[in-house]
């Protein structure tokens, strides 16, 4: 049975382009060791939600809290020193660097001493937990699609986080590729890291996550179990009908 400490506490979030209110008064909890999926629409606010709670972009207006502290004022590298890490929708390694480097880089970003640098051991065993440890000293560049995905984890990971976040990490994979990055995921939470999840293929979506939350124009449509999701009236009209009837069950 998983705890329900709250770990993460987002409180009447907003976050303005203009005019366009891309999250929209959008308040949710996550809880430690789940795995939180989270899917909408294409452009209903999901990234932009990421991007504000690591201070990529700050919240317009709203509370964001992190282990019992208020974290919207602070700074990128100061949420990731809290123990908030991330990926991105789009692989962002640096190519012309070995994997090897690509780990320190991102474990130096991650600690605010020296002194708490991973060892080469650590990174290491990082890079074999994810699978890429025979290739450490390969260019990030020489890697294929679903490689780079891995190493854009193993780098998060790196920053020894409470929760990391994963944006569409399957993103542009094959359907084999998109299980092993998963069973990455599992395996992932199983080390006691808490998992917020953005992945658009709701059967993945919903075979992984504790609690799922469907955003829709940057709002909260609808909250729960996998099992609560699949059954909430809103969220078949709005989001799941077309899917359901093209028969995607669980
Ligand atoms: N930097 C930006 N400047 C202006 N509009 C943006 C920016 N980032 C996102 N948007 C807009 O905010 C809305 C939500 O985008 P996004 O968070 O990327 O959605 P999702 O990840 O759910 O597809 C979209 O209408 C998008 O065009
Ligand atoms: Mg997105």
């Amino acid at each position: 049975m998983k705890t329900k400490k709250v770990l993460l506490q987002a409180k009447q979030v907003h976050r303005y382009f203009g005019s366009l209110a891309a999250v929209n008064d959008l308040s949710f909890e996550l809880y430690e060791g789940e795995i939180l999926g989270v899917a909408g629409p294409n452009g209903s606010g999901k990234t932009t939600l990421m991007n504000v709670i690591t201070q990529v972009i700050p919240p317009s207006k709203g509370e964001i809290w992190f282990n019992d502290q208020p974290i919207h004022n602070l700074k990128a590298y100061e949420i990731c020193h809290l123990g908030i890490s991330r990926t991105f929708q789009h692989t962002t390694v640096f190519d012309s660097l070995s994997i090897v480097d690509n780990m320190i880089i991102g474990a130096v970003f991650g600690k605010n001493r020296k002194s708490d640098q991973p060892s080469r051991e650590a990174v290491r065993e990082i890079l074999q937990f994810v699978g890429l440890d025979a290739d450490e000293h390969l260019l990030a560049g020489q890697l294929k699609a679903n490689d780079k995905k891995k190493l854009m984890i193993a780098i998060a990971i790196a920053t020894k986080p409470k929760l990391l976040i994963l944006d569409e990490p399957c993103a542009g994979l094959t359907t084999i590729e998109s299980k092993e990055i998963i069973q990455l995921i599992k395996q992932i939470n199983q080390r006691n890291i808490t998992v917020m999840l953005i992945e658009h293929n709701m059967q993945v979506l919903m075979n992984i996550s504790d609690r799922v939350m469907i955003i829709d124009h940057g709002t909260k449509l609808s909250e729960g179990t996998p099992e609560q999701i699949w059954n909430d009236e809103r969220v078949i009209e709005t989001y799941l009908g077309r899917k359901k009837k093209k028969g995607v069950h669980l």
